[in-house]
């Protein structure tokens, strides 16, 4: 039986690590395609001809992301794993003694903190009717409230805190359903976040793909009534 997969932020980094992974194990993977200047989605998809969706998905817009529910449910009327895996960064500098730039930061937690959510409500009819039911956040040390130690960076951090309540809403609500929702903290990663890529970071983004998708293989060692949190060699982060 087919088995399909939908990971977003796609084109490069993280996300392109997941879709090279999910492929090679035989899933059915709808990547979403943010810029489609970046063509490694589109050699990977001369590779896997048949297996291998690249779908226009702006995880921050309403429309981009109905559009590619529609898409994706043209397709398929089940789908095992979604990784919320799109995001950016923004300022990492002001502090709250500088003047604080709202729209720059409405705009981060549009795309980091609330895209995974629009993503999840397209697509939850699939998800929940599939055999894995599995919602994957790709969130971070980063929207830990009980380890913030920076002095900065308010746009990212508070929206990957809004990913992680995000998990635990909606694990309350599908997990007497056979539901899951498992977030993820992938390591210091060698990619794209802060504009160029950061060769300086503990792991390549393959590497942490690699062992994210081998932890989502054993997922059902983490479904509880409340999702796990924890980091891409397993340890449980703080919430
Ligand atoms: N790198 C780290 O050390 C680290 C640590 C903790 C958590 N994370 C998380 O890991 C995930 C992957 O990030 P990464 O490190 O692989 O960085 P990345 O290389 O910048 O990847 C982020 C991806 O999101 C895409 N994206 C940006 N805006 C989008 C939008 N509006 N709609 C859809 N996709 C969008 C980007 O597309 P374009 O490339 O086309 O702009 C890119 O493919 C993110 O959730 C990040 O917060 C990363």
């Amino acid at each position: 039986m087919k088995q399909y997969v939908c990971v977003t932020g796609a084109d490069r980094g993280l996300g392109l690590g997941f879709t090279k992974q999910f492929l090679n194990k035989g899933y059915h993977v709808f990547a979403g395609q943010y810029m489609s200047s970046w063509k490694e989605l589109e050699a990977l998809h001369a590779e896997y001809p048949d297996t291998l969706y690249i779908v226009d998905l702006d995880i921050s817009n309403d429309e981009s992301v109905k559009k590619a529910g529609q898409y994706i449910s043209s397709v398929t009327d089940s789908l095992d794993i979604l990784v919320n895996n799109g995001a950016i960064i923004g300022d990492t500098k002001k502090t709250i003694y500088d003047e604080l730039d709202f729209d720059h930061i409405l705009n981060v937690i549009n795309v980091t903190g609330l895209g995974g959510l629009r993503v999840t409500n397209a697509l939850i009819p699939l998800i929940m009717n599939s055999e894995t039911k599995l919602i994957v956040n790709i969130s971070s040390e980063a929207g830990s409230i009980g380890q913030c130690t920076r002095k900065a960076w308010y746009g990212y951090m508070m929206a990957k805190a809004s990913v992680n309540m995000h998990a635990a809403i909606t694990q309350n609500m599908i997990y007497e359903d056979g539901g899951q929702v498992l977030n993820f903290h992938p390591g210091w990663v060698q990619s794209y976040m802060s504009g160029e890529l950061n060769t300086a970071a503990a792991i390549s983004a393959d590497e942490s793909a690699e062992n994210l998708v081998g932890l989502i293989a054993r997922h059902k060692e983490f479904a509880g009534s409340a999702p796990a949190f924890i980091d891409n060699l397993g340890n449980p982060q703080l919430w």
